[in-house]
């Protein structure tokens, strides 16, 4: 079986915006709407957990009701921390999730225009290697600065990405490296990815998409209203 894992618990800070970016409106929907839709779609995936703030929990089961997103199962608390947000969305699947290497794809709800080929090529990777990340070539050149005066180093671009999600494991290998780091007290990481590398799990990787930037500033938002035109039915 597989599973997806939707993060809408964040606070949006960069955004700038008093309500959390996953729940503002974009064509009349709200922006995490696309992104579980997407998966609610795709004919591999059998379940879908939502995390998200407390105060948002009842809002969100009805607009899943609301937009027929039959295959979310429960939406849960997140965490103060994106790690602790997929720790407790963890903890809620491992009620559904009845063998060890069924998969999970985390995602980031501020990623609505995640594609189909990219969750197919994620179950795929996922399964043949038990850990997947999405990525895309980095285009510009990246440079390294400690100080945020000087350059210190100019990356080579050519061995460069840049990391999207979904990120994909098998249940077992994500549950522990998130219940190991609780015990070591690695505090908060932002990729899951970087936590099973640092417990020794090689990570393959699919090539993910420009189109599925992530919505974090006012001027993302734009651009995305600009995407999904009034009246789209996406
Ligand atoms: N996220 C989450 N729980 C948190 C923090 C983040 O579920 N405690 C989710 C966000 O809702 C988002 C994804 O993780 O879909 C990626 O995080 P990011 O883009 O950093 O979102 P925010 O943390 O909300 O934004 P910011 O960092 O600007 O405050
Ligand atoms: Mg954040």
């Amino acid at each position: 079986m597989n599973f997806a894992l939707v993060l809408a618990a964040g606070s949006g800070t960069r955004m700038n915006n008093e309500q959390p970016k996953q729940f503002l409106m974009v064509n009349n929907k709200p922006l995490f709407y696309y992104s579980v839709e997407s998966f609610n779609r795709n004919k591999d995936i059998d379940a879908i957990v939502i995390v998200t703030n407390n105060e948002y929990i009842e809002q969100v089961q009805n607009w899943c009701i609301e937009y027929n997103l039959c295959k979310v199962k429960s939406v849960v608390k997140g965490g103060q921390t994106r790690q602790e947000s997929v720790y407790n969305g963890l903890q809620e699947l491992s009620k559904i999730v009845d063998n060890l290497k069924d998969l999970v794809l985390i995602h980031d709800s501020a990623r609505p225009l995640v594609t189909q080929r990219i969750i197919n090529e994620n179950i795929s990777m996922g399964k043949e290697f038990g850990a997947a990340d999405t990525v895309i070539h980095a285009t510009d050149t990246i440079i390294k600065s400690k100080n945020e005066k000087t350059i210190d180093e100019i990356l080579n671009r050519s061995e460069l990405y840049q990391t999207q999600t979904p990120q994909t494991f098998e249940f077992g290998i994500i549950k522990n490296a998130h219940e190991r780091a609780k015990i070591d007290n690695i505090p908060d990481v932002t990729d899951d990815c970087k936590l099973v590398l640092h417990y020794g799990k090689d990570v393959h990787f699919v090539m993910g998409d420009k189109f599925s930037f992530k919505v974090t500033t006012p001027e993302d938002l734009e651009i995305l209203k600009m995407i999904i035109k009034p009246n789209d039915d996406k």
